[in-house]
């Protein structure tokens, strides 16, 4: 096992900057997840930690060693893709210790540790059959199941669902937690999906062209996001956000959004400035004809079962409201949401940062 150590890290495609100086720690054992937009630089980082592209600044140190300058195979960490890049040919078995025979060991060695990662990947039944014959999660569970064997330092994954089924990758997305609850190797994984992200990981870590935007727990992520982007990034459905202008001129402070008016807490924004307000869809609940804070148009409802999406219109904008699965809606329908104050997320109108309630 082995911590990472990110300082300062820079990649430069040609006179193209990717990577923007990125320091970081991972600690021993941790999961981190690196999530962002498509083209922010997740592979790239992930391929600089697995020795497969070449560092262009900074240093990188695995454990005690810095390993800028190492190879791919002597850096000790074993690296799972999208398309699990398994050898047709060669039966499950061989794929899985495909990796320990081109060490130079020997059979009776390897036989028993692709036993012990099949039986954790619950894959024993397959160990014969050619990856042609294995749906696309069992495939997965293989390249899985060739990185176990190695027992790496670290883990690297990189967006390793993405090419399964909506059902599927919930269920793979479980079993990489379980693997990591049992192995805990220190892993890295970096994803576009940010459920995954959020579900898997101990510290998500949000990358935007090229820079880190914020990290944290997952929970610290969505309830105090640093910056619109991530308020809007993390979370699902996606949080609501109005722009606007603070208008103090009566009793507590609202924004004047079109038409609408959202009440706002204290904050430290002057009359007439523009800001971003953000409330998550599950902020919002249904008021009946109590008269609540705003008064939203209803275009199209989604019952889920569970809850019950409504995306509704309010001064010129789209708002989604996800509501109790009870509450009856018809399109058009004018209806009443409240919301606390404690819920609303400031953002300052120019340049998205946050800004704290008072
Ligand atoms: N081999 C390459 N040559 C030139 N530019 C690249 C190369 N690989 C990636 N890039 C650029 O670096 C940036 C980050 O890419 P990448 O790390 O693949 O993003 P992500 O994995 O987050 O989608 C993108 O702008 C991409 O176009
Ligand atoms: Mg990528």
């Amino acid at each position: 096992m082995a911590d990472i150590r990110l300082e300062g890290i820079v990649k430069d495609y040609g006179s193209v900057r990717a990577i923007h100086g990125v320091s970081l720690n991972i600690q021993d054992g941790e999961f981190v997840a690196f999530v962002g937009p498509s083209g922010c630089g997740k592979s790239t980082m992930l391929r600089m930690i697995a020795g497969l592209e070449e560092i262009s600044g900074g240093v990188l140190k695995i454990g005690e060693r810095v390993v800028n300058d190492v190879e791919p195979r002597d850096r000790d960490v074993a690296m799972v893709f999208q398309d699990y890049a398994l050898y047709p040919h060669m039966s499950v078995a061989e794929n899985i210790g495909f990796g320990l025979k081109m060490r130079g060991l020997k059979a009776s060695e390897i036989e028993p540790k692709v036993r012990e990662a099949a039986r954790i990947l619950q894959i024993e039944a397959y160990l014969d059959r050619k990856p042609g014959q294995l749906s696309g999660g069992q495939r997965q569970r293989v390249a899985m199941g060739r990185a176990i064997v190695r027992k790496p330092a670290v883990f690297l994954f990189d967006e390793p669902l993405s090419n399964l089924d909506a059902k599927l990758r919930v269920e793979m997305r479980t079993q990489i937690k379980r693997l990591h609850a049992m192995l805990k190797t220190t892993t890295v994984y970096v994803t576009h999906d940010q459920t995954e992200a959020m579900t898997l990981a101990d510290r998500v870590v949000v990358l935007r062209g090229g820079k880190i935007v914020q990290q944290g727990h997952p929970i610290e992520l969505y309830s105090r996001p640093n910056c619109r982007f991530v308020g809007e990034f993390i979370g699902s459905p996606q949080m609501n956000v109005f722009s606007g202008n603070v208008d103090r001129s009566g009793t507590s402070p609202v924004l004047r959004v079109g038409d609408a008016a959202l009440r706002l807490g204290e904050v430290a924004a002057a009359d007439g400035a523009r800001i971003d307000v953000g409330i998550r869809p599950e902020h919002l609940a249904f008021a009946g004809d109590k008269g609540g804070a705003i008064a939203p148009v209803v275009e199209v409802f989604e019952p889920l079962g569970s809850d019950t999406m409504a995306i509704c219109r309010l001064g010129g904008q789209e708002l989604t409201a996800r509501l109790a699965p009870t509450v009856a809606l018809r399109p058009n329908e004018r209806i009443s949401l409240d919301y606390e104050l404690a819920d609303l997320h400031y953002f300052d109108g120019e340049n998205g940062a946050r800004i704290e309630a008072l």
